[in-house]
């Protein structure tokens, strides 16, 4: 058997939504001493501290960066801390500092200390007025309306300079909402699609933010990190694009994801109430074209939307039986 190659990875924003799945994924992988796991000031979960490293940094002070990437001789960053589209909204000149110039901070180390590879997500919130919604291509008009939007286009752009002028081997892809059921996403426009599993399993209901014509990509964390581990395995050579990948695997409405539910529990309910919300959710695409991604690195995802709703509503009756829900 071929030696597997050794690695030392750092995840910024391991207590967040991704991060947190990511870490426990990329310790299987890598030996859970070989991954280290911060946040800013969230208390990380029990499951995360024990299964190994962890260190609280903050990414818009890159010596805090460096005390760790040098502390552990890391080669490898996932750098999942960001702020999301609704709280960006809230408090945009923090969602600036922490996406871009926590994002420069990564770079800037990478190529400082030689890091093998970086990985800089990315978020179909790029899109916005201008970019065609149904199928939306890789390549395409990017001009978003939300800050968070903003700072993720000028991410992509800012992280394939890296590639261009510094050599800096750095990979991403667009995230649509993430469902999972470890830990709630915080603060992005589609937690609506998190939160109504929590509405059904702990109240039998749920009042929804957006419309129930509100249609958006989405995916359900195993592919997420799926999408995540695969690029971040494939050949620099074979890739023709780096920071922008586009990844779907599946669209629907808030009132077809009421339906999957529904199919499964048939006394659950859902009301809509929209908030500030449904415009963020209005000026993202409906569906996403990926023939990058299949094309360039072989992605291919698992989970369709019953599917997902069978294995959510299984998970969170577990939590609830452990008395760790309403
Ligand atoms: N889920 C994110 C948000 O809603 C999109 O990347 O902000």
């Amino acid at each position: 058997m071929a030696k597997k190659e050794m690695k030392r990875v750092l995840v910024t924003g391991a207590v967040g939504q991704i991060g947190s799945e990511l870490t426990m994924a990329l310790r299987e992988r890598h030996g859970a001493e070989n991954v280290l796991a911060t946040g800013r000031k969230t208390r990380p979960s029990q499951a995360l501290l024990d299964s190994g490293p962890f260190e609280f940094i903050d990414v818009t002070r890159k010596e805090s960066i460096e005390a760790v990437v040098d502390k552990y001789a890391i080669d490898t960053i996932y750098h999942m801390a960001a702020i999301l589209s609704a709280v960006g909204e809230d408090k945009p000149w923090l969602c600036w500092d922490v996406n871009i110039n926590g994002l420069k901070n990564v770079l800037d180390i990478g190529v400082e200390r030689g890091l093998t590879r970086v990985f800089v997500p990315s978020s179909i919130a790029v899109f916005g007025p201008g970019t065609p919604l149904a199928d939306t291509p890789n390549d395409t008009v990017l001009r978003p309306t939300t800050m968070y939007g903003v700072t993720k286009v000028a991410g992509e752009l800012l992280a394939d300079y890296y590639v261009k002028r510094f050599g800096l081997d750095c990979r991403g892809v667009r995230y649509p909402g993430i469902i999972s059921h470890e830990t709630l996403p915080g603060g992005g426009t589609t937690d609506y699609a998190v939160a109504i599993y929590y509405g059904a399993v702990e109240k039998g209901s749920y009042e929804c933010f957006v419309s129930e014509d509100t249609v958006l990509p989405m995916m359900y964390m195993p592919d997420a990190i799926k999408a995540t581990l695969d690029l971040m395995d494939a050949p620099f050579a074979d890739l023709a694009h780096h920071n922008d990948f586009n990844i779907a695997a599946m669209s629907f409405s808030a009132g077809e994801l009421a339906a999957s539910i529904r199919a499964v529990m048939p006394e659950f309910t859902c009301t809509y109430k929209p908030d500030f919300r449904q415009a963020i959710a209005d000026s993202w695409p409906d569906s996403i074209d990926d023939t990058a991604a299949r094309e360039e690195w072989g992605w291919q995802p698992a989970y369709d939307l019953a599917a997902m709703t069978e294995d959510m509503l299984a998970a969170l009756r577990d939590k609830q039986s452990a008395g760790l829900l309403k």
